[in-house]
């Protein structure tokens, strides 16, 4: 089996623990989008693994690990990484391939992005500074890239360093009056990065086929999040790449019909950081609890993550555009002690010169609930990947009862409270999807499987 792990919301949703858990079953687990500016936390028994660059599942020593062509790979982080795992006794020898055709962040762009970040104020997009935005320019752009493969030509690269050096001194001069950079200095680095990194450089291309075509199974583990995607995410509050599972295939040359299936991992209720629209935001006592309770702070920046409810607007998306076949949803045990739970079932938006925001599913749902037509003005459940228009939606909540059992010892959904099964049914009702992963805590135990969950809902109900 080919899975492909990809997030529904804006990143942080739990993937890397999904992804290490399937890991299992894998021989090889690929990065085929974003760079350092993902943030993957695995658990393993006591033991913590923040990963940014390297594919969550290299936490398991078995499996090939594989970082491929629109991956942009910082190797300062790499090789930090690399130096993590070894401490704890994990190699990546023999097991790393790194795609020649992936782009290289260096220094300037970190720079970049710092300034540019500072120079826009309150304005600014809130990226991780992670130099990825004027990486993935660069590599738009063609003339001042530089990618792995180049490092086998050092004196090429040494040439061509001078001209980029050369302009990007100007723009920092001119446009944020700093100091200039050196050439030579990102040369030398550039030269231990060849001695470092050249033995895991190839055509990953050529590997995973070659792979599929003996038999291997893969997991293609997404970055970031589906609302994040350069084009299909809330732009332009969003990363610079293709984070969905769409970027998937152009991501790393695999066609999308070689995955058998794919999971999109979502939080029980929404986080984002950065800047951009967020509908179900509690920006209040109730984000509070969850992001205490939930240890919401960023993996790579440290910066408290924005909290609300679920958005099911969203996810339904997400999942969508995706094509999903099912759901993880993950951090559950987080809403335990909340009085009452909310889902955002759909938004209501200000029609804006005139445009129909009401869907046609929504008109048979207004009709069965007979609401007056003045009620049903404005009402959408398609999710406007638009910023304008989606700051300027305010959600429809459904509400239920929350629970106050701690569920995190919980290892069987029928084991879960009813409200907390409840809740999960109504998610698979609006989004009209499978949940069959559900998490109750960080380690990889802490996790239910229910391959069974739609039969189990119909099964449910008979019995009520
Ligand atoms: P950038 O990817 O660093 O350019 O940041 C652009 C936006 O994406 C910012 O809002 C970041 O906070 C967000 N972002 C980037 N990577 C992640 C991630 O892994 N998790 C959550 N948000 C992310
Ligand atoms: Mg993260």
């Amino acid at each position: 089996m080919n899975y492909c792990v990809v997030g529904l919301q804006w990143g942080d949703e739990g993937k890397g623990k999904v992804v290490d858990v399937l890991a299992e079953h894998s021989d090889i687990v690929v990065r085929y989008s974003g760079g350092s500016n993902a943030g993957h936390t695995v658990v393993v028994g006591e033991t913590k693994f923040a990963l940014h660059l390297l594919p969550s599942g290299s936490v398991r020593p078995n499996v090939s690990c594989v970082i491929t062509n629109a991956v942009v790979v910082d190797p300062d982080v790499l090789i930090k990484e690399i130096e993590t795992l070894a401490q704890k006794g994990i190699t990546l020898k023999d097991r790393l391939l790194i795609s020649e055709n992936a782009h290289v962040v260096l220094d300037y762009h970190k720079r970049e992005d710092q300034l540019r970040e500072e120079s826009l104020g309150k304005k600014k997009l809130g990226t991780t500074i992670r130099g990825i935005g004027p990486c993935y320019a660069d590599k738009a752009g063609r003339s001042h890239a530089i990618r792995m493969g180049d490092l086998r030509n050092l004196e090429e690269i040494k040439a061509k360093l001078q001209t980029i050096v050369e302009y990007k001194n100007k723009v920092f001069a001119a446009v944020y009056n700093t100091e200039p950079i050196s050439a030579d200095r990102i040369y030398e680095k550039c030269k231990s990065y060849a001695d470092q990194f050249l033995t895991f450089t190839t055509d990953t291309t050529e590997f995973l086929h070659r792979s599929i075509a003996d038999g291997k199974s893969i997991l293609f583990e997404g970055a970031q999040g589906t609302l994040l995607d350069l084009d299909h995410g809330t732009f332009p509050y969003v990363t610079s790449s293709n984070s969905s599972s769409l970027g998937m295939p152009a991501g790393c040359g695999v066609p999308a019909k070689m995955v058998d299936k794919f999971i999109g991992v979502a939080k029980a209720y929404t986080t984002r950081v950065g800047a951009g629209p967020f509908p179900t935001e509690q920006d209040n006592e109730i984000g509070q609890y969850i992001r205490d309770k939930g240890n919401e702070y960023g993996t790579t920046t440290g910066r408290p993550r924005r909290c609300g409810w679920f958005d099911a607007v969203a996810v339904s998306y997400s999942a969508k555009i995706g094509a999903i076949d099912e759901i993880a949803l993950m951090h559950l045990d987080t809403l335990a002690g909340l009085k009452e739970v909310k889902i955002c079932k759909a938004y209501r938006i200000k029609e804006d010169r005139g445009q129909k925001t009401e869907d046609r599913g929504q008109k048979t749902e207004n009709r069965r609930e007979t609401r007056p037509a003045e009620a049903s003005r404005g009402r959408t459940t398609w999710f406007p990947a638009n910023t304008a228009k989606l700051s300027q939606a305010s959600p429809i909540y459904e509400t239920l009862p929350g629970w106050d059992d701690d569920i995190t010892e919980v290892n069987d959904f029928h084991k879960l409270p009813s409200n907390a099964q409840n809740y999960i049914h109504r998610i698979e009702e609006i989004t009209g999807k499978k949940i069959a992963i559900i998490g109750v805590g960080p380690k990889r135990s802490q996790t239910i499987f229910r391959a069974e969950g739609r039969r189990q809902k119909t099964e449910d109900r008979r019995q009520k």
